[in-house]
């Protein structure tokens, strides 16, 4: 089997880690998650991260084919239609973005978001395969931190976007609308069953108590033995517990309605208006009703 060449990068404004993931034999590219630079305070945005991975592609003759999304993120905006213009690559996301879109679209009245998906160049289904060059991608729907969730199998790596975090710090959270800890849990054992020595690459690592480094990469067996929420033993009742009751505790993640708004546009924002600016959306909600 022909492992897929890995080069990591990691955005520490909102702890992400986007990848570039290619074939070797043919120099065809697949860039994972990437991150458009947005300073909320100021409106302004810019594209450095990810003229980042397209330099590093330049350089090293990789051919970027595609842009893949784990799901509509919701504490960062995507740089995928940046990387789709400089590279002709198209974008795909797992098929159920469309429960996200019917989800969000009334939350923030916008009517002329479509809700089919059609903004994404591909949809996946789960189990669907396609690939990055000569390598197979195997594509495997893993719901409960979002309905659309899915990871990426190619080779003896998988990348799971936000399912698993490093085993010591545990899992993602699963309380945004469409969210559910015990379906988490099911798709996590789902990923656990792949082989022990299975690299899992993760979307995001905020450094757990007493670690000083970020790390991204694990592997299935190291989360079945020392996953602080899920190693195995851990009920699906018990998981389900102690997801909730962390849940109930986070924040809302500084990012999360401009992320929402435009990732669910494959990273587009709405059209500008007359004035040629184009603005975000806050719905406004008095805190007592
Ligand atoms: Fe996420």
């Amino acid at each position: 089997m022909t492992q897929p060449f890995i080069e990591a990068f990691f955005d520490e404004p909102t702890n992400t880690i986007s990848y570039l993931v290619g074939d070797p034999a043919t120099r065809t590219a697949a860039v994972i998650d990437p991150v458009l630079d947005f300073d909320m305070a100021s409106g302004v945005a810019d594209t450095r991260s990810a003229e980042r991975i397209v330099a590093f592609a330049r350089a090293q003759d990789w051919r970027i084919a595609m842009v893949l999304e784990t799901h509509a993120h919701a504490d960062h905006l995507s740089a995928a239609p940046f990387i789709k213009a400089q590279t002709g690559a198209w974008i795909g996301i797992g098929a159920h973005i469309r429960d996200v879109q019917k989800i969000f679209r009334p939350v923030f009245a916008m009517d002329n978001l479509k809700t089919d998906g059609s903004d994404f160049d591909r949809l996946f289904e789960d189990g669907e395969r396609f690939a990055i060059g000569a390598l197979q991608v195997e594509v495997l729907h893993v719901p409960g931190h979002t309905p659309a969730d899915v990871a990426y199998r190619i080779g003896d790596a998988a990348f799971v976007g936000d399912t698993l975090f490093m085993p010591d710090y545990g899992t993602a959270r699963a309380d945004f609308p469409g969210g559910d800890a015990r379906t988490l849990y099911r798709s996590i054992r789902r990923l656990l069953a792949l082989p022990d020595a299975t690299r899992l690459f993760l979307c995001h690592d905020y450094k757990a108590p007493g670690r000083d480094e970020y790390r991204w990469e694990t592997m299935v067996g190291e989360q079945r033995r020392t996953s602080v929420h899920v190693h195995d033993g851990v009920s699906e009742d018990a998981f389900v517990a102690l997801r909730e009751q962390r849940d109930a505790g986070l924040s809302v993640p500084k990012l999360l309605l401009p992320s929402i708004q435009v990732n669910i546009r494959a990273g587009h924002f709405e059209p500008a208006e007359a004035n040629g600016v184009t603005y975000l959306r806050i719905p406004v909600k008095w805190r007592d009703g």
